[in-house]
């Protein structure tokens, strides 16, 4: 479907465009061209070796068959579907139902093809207390589907304990096994235990694929196909996407174009990616990007071990949204940022926007436009507001939102974070400062283990409250 293919257009980074103090030459395009090519091999080598399993994902036949099978054991029955989990165990299935489910999807019945969908990524006991007390008398129709990799995340742990004790107070075992799906490692791991031991119901998050590069797995599937997302049209997407950024020709290739120019700005001082999706419907995957982005770049070492502190800094605005919060800032603050705008080509549908009463003669020239056409040229009117103040700007086009394009942007993204990483030369699929947090949270809420005793010690006596600095 080469008329539904999502394209990145990157005319405006151009110094034909924006001048040579802050656009990219042609001889620069020609060097980074050069630097790229032996990357691409090498990343396309990694992918034959095995080394890099996300990108086998849209080929995987079993976790499609899976994820249905399990759909159409328990569809029926559920009326709420709740996702329990945090990080790259959550910010792609909340990307994917804002994507591709409508606005009011949970608050109106004729709009839902599956169950109201809510997803909790976060240990908030006053929001996650409102929404037990609502499901209360609706858990034999709710199911909660537990997702962690590791198992042991306390967040993700704590929320199931929590739904563990609810659900067998008031429905005793039976009930909470049949309302519990857990989505974890095959094979090890606490809650792979927990589920062997309950007999819940159960999905894969696949070996060496890391949480944010597994919304194409199980973790993001599941949700998506009950909600009725089309599963095939999303990983047919990224299929198709990944044999162009497969591709050996630099500029033919949209991942390592998007990498390239992203690491090149980033060595000119350009520290910062902006974002900005003008649809609602991409703005999660914006939310998504920034954790594949910030958690795959950010680094303290290079693969030789050298200290570098690395990474830009990503950051998610909303068209129209952040012009009347951030883009005073974008144009006139220091020129530090690369901005992506994600444009659609044909929306859903369409408003017109209506006559303007008579004491407003001076709004006559809406009347009766398309809001879409304003939506698009606001897009167009903050670009060349941007580029009239030597801004570098990047759009990837959307013919129009749909599974089949999503599906492209979600490889595509993943792509060009493994060929930044290869740029920047760091490793692309650790996140070493992630765990210290999470050692230590173990270690505050008192987990067994020497190691956490004297990690608790160290932690305190690090953030005493310190009452005189206290105003
Ligand atoms: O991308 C990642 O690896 C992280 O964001 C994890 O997804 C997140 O920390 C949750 O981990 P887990 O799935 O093990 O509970």
């Amino acid at each position: 479907m080469p008329e539904s293919q999502i394209k990145l257009y990157y005319k405006n980074v151009t110094a034909d465009v924006i001048g040579a103090e802050h656009g990219i030459t042609h001889k620069q395009f020609t060097d980074l061209a050069e630097q790229s090519l032996p990357l691409i091999i090498q990343l396309n080598k990694e992918r034959k070796a095995g080394e890099t399993p996300y990108r086998d994902l849209p080929y995987n036949r079993e976790a499609p068959k899976r994820v249905k099978n399990l759909v159409a054991e328990v569809k029926c029955d559920c009326e709420n579907l709740v996702v329990l989990g945090i990080g790259g165990s959550a910010l792609g299935n909340i990307a994917l139902q804002t994507a591709l489910n409508p606005y009011m999807y949970n608050l109106d019945d004729t709009q839902r093809r599956g169950p109201r969908l809510f997803i909790f990524d976060n240990v908030d006991p006053v929001q996650f207390g409102s929404f037990l007390d609502w499901v209360d008398d609706k858990l034999d129709k709710t199911i909660f589907n537990c997702i962690s990799k590791s198992g042991r995340t306390v967040e993700t742990a704590s929320q199931f304990l929590i739904v563990r004790k609810l659900l067998l107070d008031k429905l005793g075992p039976k009930g909470l096994r049949n309302q519990v799906i857990v989505t974890t490692d095959a094979e090890k791991g606490t809650l792979r235990s927990i589920s062997d031991e309950a007999g819940f119901k159960n999905l894969i998050v696949p070996e060496g694929v890391g949480g944010r590069f597994s919304v194409l797995s199980d973790v993001g599937l599941f949700s998506a196909a009950m909600c009725g997302i089309d599963i095939d049209a999303l990983l047919e997407g990224a299929r198709d996407m990944d044999k162009r950024v497969s591709c050996e020709d630099f500029y033919k290739n949209p991942a390592t174009i998007n990498a390239a120019i992203n690491w090149h700005y980033y060595n000119r001082g350009k520290k910062i990616s902006v974002m900005m999706p003008y649809s609602y419907h991409l703005k999660d995957l914006a939310d998504w990007y920034r954790q594949l982005w910030a958690e795959s770049l950010g680094k303290a070492e290079d693969l030789k071990g050298s200290k570098v502190h690395i990474g830009p800094t990503p950051v998610k605005a909303l068209g129209t949204t952040d012009q009347h919060s951030q883009v005073q800032l974008y144009r006139e603050g220091p020129n530090d940022k690369l901005s992506t705008f994600l444009q659609v080509g044909n929306f859903d549908r369409e408003l017109k926007i209506g006559p303007a009463p008579e004491c407003a003669a001076e709004l006559d020239y809406l009347a009766n436009k398309d809001l879409s056409v304003l939506f698009n040229s606001e897009k167009t009117a903050t670009e060349y507001a941007l580029l009239a103040s030597n801004r570098p700007c990047l759009t990837v086009v959307f013919p129009e939102v749909n599974a089949y394009t999503v599906g492209q942007f979600i490889y595509l993204f993943e792509v060009t974070t493994s060929f930044a990483g290869a740029l920047f030369g760091i490793n692309t699929y650790d996140q070493p400062a992630v765990e210290l947090g999470k050692e230590a949270t173990f270690a505050l809420m008192d987990k067994p283990g020497e190691e956490y005793k004297e990690l608790a010690q160290q932690i305190r006596s690090l953030t005493e409250v310190d009452n005189e600095l206290l105003v």
